[in-house]
C-alpha cells in the first residue's frame, strides 16, 4: 500500500536565499510558493494526510524580524490558500503551541480550521510552534490529571492513551517523512507518531522542491519494504501484515 501520511521537514529556506545575496525572508516567500506546489499536487494525486513542519518551537529564538515575517507569510499563506482548500476538499489543522502564537496568527488559522472543518478528502496539518518532546509533556499533563481525578488507572494505561493525549491525536502514524537540505535530524518532529515512518533525506532545498521531487519519495517508499519487526519470508507468506 502507498503512504497514506506524508510529513515533511521544509528545510533549507534560509541557504536558498544566501545562495542569491537575498536577505533570508526572501528563502521563505519562496519557500511557501513551494508549499503551494506541493499541497496541490498532493491532492491530486489522493494523498490523505500530508503535515508540515511550517515553525518549530525553537525557532522563536531566531531574530525577531524573521519570527515576524514568517508569521505574516503563514497568515497570507492561510488568507491566499483558503478558497483553494475549500475547493480541493482540503481540511486544515494546526498543531503545536498554539498559545504562543501571536493573536493575528491564531486567529487567521483557527479561521481556516473552522471553515474547512468539513472537507474530507485530504488532511492538511500545519505544525506551527510545535515540539514532539513538549506535545509529548503536555499529553503526559493530561493523562495525569485523568489518573488524578479517578478516571485512569496506572495498570490500565496503554499505548492508546498515551497516542490519544497527543495533539496528533485523529492522526494517523506517519508513513512517510521527508526532510529537504541534506540535513538529517529530525528537530523533534513528530517523535512518536514517526516512530516507524521510512525516512528520506533530499540534498535539494525547500524552495526548489518540485512536484517530482514529492513524486520520487512516494516511489522510494513504495519500494522499501516495512518489515515491522517480521523477517521478509514472512511477509512474502502473509502480505497483509506489511501494513
Ligand atoms: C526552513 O528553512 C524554514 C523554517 C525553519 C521556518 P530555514 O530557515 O531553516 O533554512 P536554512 O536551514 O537556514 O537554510
Ligand atoms: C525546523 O527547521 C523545522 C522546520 C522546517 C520548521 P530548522 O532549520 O530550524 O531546524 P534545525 O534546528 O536546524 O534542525
Ligand atoms: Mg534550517
Amino acid at each position: 500500500m502507498g503512504a497514506r501520511h506524508v510529513a515533511i521537514i521544509m528545510d533549507g529556506n534560509g541557504r536558498w536565499a544566501k545562495q542569491r545575496g537575498l536577505d533570508r525572508t526572501a528563502g521563505h516567500k519562496e519557500g511557501a510558493k513551494a508549499v503551494r506546489r506541493i499541497v496541490r499536487h498532493a491532492r491530486e494525486q489522493g494523498l490523505e494526510w500530508l503535515t508540515l513542519f511550517a515553525f518549530s518551537s525553537l525557532n522563536w529564538a531566531r531574530p525577531p524580524y524573521e519570527v515576524r515575517e514568517l508569521m505574516d507569510l503563514l497568515v497570507q499563506f492561510l488568507a491566499d490558500e483558503e478558497p483553494e482548500l475549500l475547493a480541493n476538499g482540503i481540511r486544515l489543522t494546526a498543531i503545536g503551541e498554539r498559545a504562543y502564537l501571536p493573536r493575528y496568527v491564531r486567529e487567521a488559522l483557527e479561521r481556516v480550521e473552522r471553515s474547512t472543518a468539513h472537507c474530507r478528502d485530504m488532511r492538511l496539518v500545519l505544525a506551527v510552534s510545535y515540539d514532539g518532546r513538549r506535545d509529548v509533556v503536555q499529553a503526559v499533563r493530561r493523562l495525569v490529571h485523568m489518573a488524578a481525578r479517578g478516571e485512569l488507572l496506572a495498570a490500565d494505561v496503554g499505548e492508546a492513551h498515551l497516542m490519544a493525549a497527543l495533539s496528533t491525536a485523529d492522526m494517523p502514524d506517519v508513513d512517510l517523512l521527508i526532510r529537504t537540505s541534506g540535513e538529517r535530524r529530525l528537530s523533534g518532529f513528530l517523535p512518536i507518531e514517526a516512530c516507524y515512518a521510512e525516512l528520506i533525506f533530499t540534498e535539494g532545498l525547500w524552495p526548489d522542491f518540485q512536484t517530482a521531487d514529492f513524486d520520487a519519495a512516494m516511489a522510494e517508499y513504495d519500494h522499501r519494504e516495512r518489515r515491522f519487526g517480521m523477517t521478509s519470508a514472512q511477509l512474502e507468506a502473509a502480505p497483509a501484515f506489511g501494513r
